[in-house]
């Protein structure tokens, strides 16, 4: 049976065990009430029920106990961050003591930073790509500048080879045997958000260290789309967002991982807060500050627990699908399947420039309009007028990303089909 025939994608979803996985998730309807075919999981993840279970829970929870809801029911508000860090830490291939769920993505690059960077002697480069997610360049700068470093001699940028869109890692670990001891932190993504591309962090880390450079990742576009062994890797630290892959609602709370070797050096500089100290006495209301001795003692404030509980169960669903192992051997079967579509169906007018190795590639497919004189956003809107939502990155890519948890063979199946009428 050819690949291209909806037969095809129905049989692939009638194999699929996490084929029912799309029932617990709210699907966005399109306007004749039919679901939209939604790949926009690499931006915002769709609702899952039971999210909005455990946030109606504990709005009950406020309304019947008040303050007393900090202490009370099943899941009481003072530990409620404890509730997301077991499995949290599978999540990133982390022990639980080097894994916590607080404030938001690049406030947490700016703690981690203020902890490991600093720059000392002829020691004071920060390394990134080129074409890092503005926020993380922001942080990065503003850093340098906050410790008095000249930005541009100070950032150090890897970018890819001349007219390509992809990082080579061959360059990169050439800087870092060039740069080696000028180089205090290195900062890169997991998954570059632009292209897709997954970065090697094992060997990354490895060449790294062997330099005396310390590493972190900035994992939005990783956490709940790979499998990764952040405590084997030796990975310094790293930080993602949930509201993509973690499926918690726009701007939840965000996930910070510090390495064990790490999480009980006082010596390390942070800037604190009441959370992040010794819980037996926080409440003595003394004024001195003993960090807790594990990724907690970074803590500033009490958690929004609105946004925990949104966590809470969108970890449970993934919890039930079977955990990130499952959910990636079915994710690198959607994303096949859709470039075997795209190169049977589109190979003359859609070029695919993320990786095509499973080990160098997500969820998210990174696509470029090659028709002359077609202009790649019209197709995006070409697109969502068609029932189908993607995204568009400035200049020039439409992001797709097939995510195992509510996306079946059919949607990418349609999603080809519209994209070529589209074209067409
Ligand atoms: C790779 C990456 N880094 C940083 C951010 C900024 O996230 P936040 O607004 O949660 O700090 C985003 C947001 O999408 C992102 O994709």
């Amino acid at each position: 049976m050819s690949i291209n025939t909806l037969e095809y994608a129905k049989q692939l979803d009638k194999q699929d065990p996490l084929a029912q996985m799309r029932n617990n998730f709210g699907i966005p309807k399109q306007a004749n009430g039919e679901d939209e075919y939604y790949f926009t999981g690499n931006s915002l993840g769709l609702q899952p029920k039971l999210a909005r279970e455990y946030v109606i829970e504990l709005l009950d929870a406020w309304q019947q106990r008040g303050v007393k809801g900090h202490f009370e029911g099943d899941h009481p508000w003072l530990p409620y961050h404890e509730f997301l860090t077991e499995q949290s830490a599978e999540l990133v291939g982390a022990l639980p003591e080097e894994v916590v769920m607080m404030n938001s993505l690049t406030a947490n690059l700016h703690l981690m930073m203020v902890s490991f960077y600093q720059p000392k002697g002829k020691r004071t480069k920060i390394l990134i790509e080129d074409h890092a997610f503005p926020s993380d360049h922001y942080a990065v700068e503003s850093q340098l500048k906050h410790h008095h470093q000249d930005v541009d001699s100070n950032m150090l940028l890897w970018r890819p080879p001349s007219g390509e869109e992809l990082l080579n890692h061959e360059d990169l670990y050439q800087l870092i045997e060039q740069h080696g001891d000028e180089i205090a932190m290195i900062l890169l993504p997991g998954v570059q958000y632009y292209t897709g591309q997954v970065l090697d962090m094992k060997t990354i880390t490895e060449k790294a260290h062997a330099k005396g450079i310390i590493v972190g990742f900035d994992l939005a576009h990783a956490t709940g789309n790979l499998v990764m062994e952040l405590h084997d890797w030796q990975v310094d630290f790293a930080c993602w967002c949930s509201y993509k892959y973690l499926n918690s609602g726009a701007g939840s709370v965000a996930g910070c991982f510090v390495h064990q070797k790490h999480v009980t050096n006082t010596e390390l500089n942070r800037f604190s807060g009441w959370w992040g100290h010794d819980k037996s006495t926080r409440f003595q209301m003394e004024n001195n500050f003993k960090a807790i001795p594990t990724a907690e003692g970074w803590q500033l404030s009490n958690p929004p627990v609105l946004s925990l509980a949104a966590i809470r169960g969108s970890l449970d669903t993934i919890k039930l699908a079977g955990g990130i192992k499952t959910l990636r051997e079915k994710s690198l079967k959607l994303s096949q399947y859709m470039m075997d579509l795209i190169t049977q169906e589109l190979t003359k007018s859609v070029r695919i420039i993320t990786p095509t190795a499973d080990h160098e590639r997500g969820c998210q497919l990174s696509l470029m309009i090659t028709v002359d004189g077609l202009d790649g956003k019209a197709m995006f809107n070409a697109l969502e007028e068609n029932g189908v939502t993607t995204d568009w990155r400035e200049p020039n890519v439409i992001r797709v990303a097939p995510v195992p948890l509510y996306n079946s063979f059919e949607d990418v199946y349609h999603f080809v089909r519209i994209l070529k009428e589209c074209l067409a």
